[in-house]
C-alpha cells in the first residue's frame, strides 16, 4: 500500500523527528576525522530544505557505522552537523547524546525552521535491539515522524521502526521523506513497469548474495549479464576450471537452476566469455585486520574458457566487456548492482569501467532508464566520473540488495498508509 510523503505532512511549528542515513566513510587526518563521501549527506538536502522552508523543528537521528553500544569517538556524527550546516547555508544544533534532558531541552527551544542533529544513535545496544523503552526516549521529542533512511530501512531498529510505531499509536503521522520516496520509485515501481528490453547487471562476489534478486530479476528482465567473482560459481557449475578464483562449491546448483529457469523463461543469460587472471601469491605483509595480504601477479587476459590451477579470475576480459555493452546498448531500462572485478585494483577496473560506459550510453545515447542499484558498483561509477551521467543511484548498499529482492522493508512498513 502506498505510504504517506512529507509532501502529504502539515510541518509547520511541528517537532519532526527525522531519521536520516548518515552512514558516510570518514577518514582520521591530523587527527580530525574527514568525511570522505559525502554522498548520502547531500542526498537528503530535498528533506532538509523541504522541512527548512515550511518552518518545522527538525530533529535529526542517524547511525554511524557499527560501534557495538560503544562511545566510540572515531564514529561520532559531530563531523556530520559541521559539514551538512555548511550545505545547507545555516546552523545545525548538535547534541552529544540521543535521548535524556539535553536532547529535550534543546528540541524544546527549537524554532520554526531550526535543525538538530543527534550523535549516533548506535551508542546505545538498545538501539539495534529495538528495545521499546529506549524507542519511547528517542520519541519523547518527536510530534511527527519522517523516515528518509532507505539505506537502514532494512532494519528493524528503534530509530528505523520502533519510534514509528510509538508516534503513530499515539495519532501521529509516519511519511516517508523524499529521498526514500525516490528510492523505492526507482527501486521499485520503475522496475515494475520497465520499458522493454529490461537489461540487468549483476556483478560481485558471491552467488549466495544475490541469488534471491536473480531469481526475482529472472521474472522481469529480457537479458541478464553476469561478473565479478560469483560468475565462477556459475562456470564451475558448468563444469569449467575455475583454478584459484573465488567460487562457492556448495552454490553451483544454484547457479544451474537460474541457469535453467532463464532458459524456460526465454531471457538472455551471459555469463563472462573470457577473464583477466592474475597469479595470487600469499606475502608476509599483513592488512588492517591483521591478515596476510595476497598480492596478484603476473595480470594477463586468458581468452580460454578454462583457468589454470594458480590462477584466479580478477576482472572479466576485452571479449566479454564488447559482449555485455552490446546487449546494455539494446536496452531501455537498466540495472546494473555489483562490479566486474576487482575494481578498487586499476589494474582490474577495466571491465567494470567498460560497463559503467555502456550504462551511460544506453542512458545518454539511447534515452534508457539506468538504475544504480548501490554500494560498490556506486563506488565504481563515481570513480569512473560517470555518476551524474546515470538515471538514478541508489544511496542502499544491503537496503537495496534487499528491495530488490522483494522483501518488505521493516523502516518502510512502519510509515503511515495513505
Ligand atoms: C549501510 O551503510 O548500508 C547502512 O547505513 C546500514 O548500515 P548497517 O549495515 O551497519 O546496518
Amino acid at each position: 500500500m502506498a505510504k504517506l510523503n512529507l509532501k502529504d505532512l502539515n510541518v509547520t511549528g511541528k517537532r519532526v523527528f527525522v531519521r536520516v542515513d548518515f552512514n558516510v566513510p570518514l577518514e582520521e587526518k591530523d587527527g580530525q576525522m574527514v568525511i570522505t563521501d559525502e554522498t548520502r549527506i547531500k542526498e537528503t538536502l530535498p528533506t532538509l530544505r523541504l522541512l527548512i522552508e515550511r518552518g518545522a523543528k527538525t530533529i535529526l537521528t542517524a547511525h554511524l557505522g557499527r560501534p557495538k553500544g560503544q562511545r566510540e569517538a572515531t564514529m561520532s556524527l559531530r563531523p556530520v552537523a559541521a559539514r551538512l550546516a555548511d550545505l545547507l547555508g545555516r546552523p545545525v544544533a548538535f547534541v552529544d547524546d540521543c535521548i535524556g534532558e539535553k536532547v529535550e531541552q534543546t528540541a524544546g527551544a527549537l524554532q520554526n525552521g531550526d535543525v538538530l542533529l543527534l550523535e549516533n544513535v548506535r551508542y546505545y545496544n538498545e538501539e539495534e535491539k529495538n528495545d521499546p523503552a529506549f524507542a519511547a526516549k528517542l520519541a519523547k521529542v518527536a510530534e511527527l515522524y519522517v523516515n528518509d533512511a532507505f539505506g537502514a530501512a532494512h532494519r528493524a531498529h528503534a530509530s528505523t521502526e520502533g519510534v514509528a510505531r510509538l508516534v503513530a499509536a499515539r495519532g501521529g503521522q509516519c511519511a516517508a521523506g523524499l529521498l526514500m520516496e525516490r528510492e523505492l520509485k526507482f527501486l521499485g515501481d520503475e522496475l515494475d513497469k520497465a520499458p522493454r528490453p529490461f537489461v540487468v547487471i549483476l556483478g560481485g562476489a558471491k552467488v549466495s548474495d544475490k541469488i534471491k534478486v536473480i531469481d526475482r530479476l529472472l521474472e522481469k528482465a529480457d537479458t541478464i549479464i553476469i561478473g565479478g567473482a560469483m560468475a565462477y560459481t556459475f562456470k564451475l557449475a558448468q563444469g569449467f576450471k575455475v583454478g584459484q578464483s573465488l567460487v562457492e562449491p556448495d552454490k553451483t546448483d544454484l547457479a544451474l537452476a537460474a541457469l535453467a529457469k532463464a532458459k524456460q523463461r526465454g531471457v538472455q543469460f551471459l555469463l563472462p566469455i573470457d577473464n583477466t587472471v592474475a597469479t595470487p601469491v600469499v606475502t608476509d605483509k599483513l592488512n588492517k585486520k591483521g591478515k596476510k595480504i595476497i598480492d596478484l601477479n603476473n595480470p594477463r587476459t586468458n581468452a580460454e574458457p578454462n583457468i589454470t590451477d594458480s590462477e584466479e579470475g580478477v576482472d572479466i576480459g576485452p571479449a566479454s566487456a564488447a559482449l555485455f555493452a552490446k546487449a546494455i546498448s539494446t536496452a531501455k531500462t537498466v540495472l546494473w548492482n555489483g562490479p566486474m572485478g576487482i575494481f578498487e585494483d586499476k589494474r582490474f577496473a577495466t571491465g567494470t569501467n567498460a560497463v559503467a560506459q555502456a550504462v551511460v550510453d544506453a542512458t545518454q545515447k539511447n534515452g534508457a532508464v539506468s538504475i544504480i542499484g548501490g554500494g560498490d558498483s556506486v563506488k565504481a561509477i563515481n570513480k569512473a566520473g560517470l555518476g551524474s551521467k546515470v538515471t538514478f543511484m541508489s544511496t542502499g548498499g544491503g537496503a537495496s540488495l534487499e528491495f530488490l529482492e522483494g522483501a518488505e522493508l521493516p523502516g518502510v512498513a512502519a510509515l503511515s498508509d495513505k
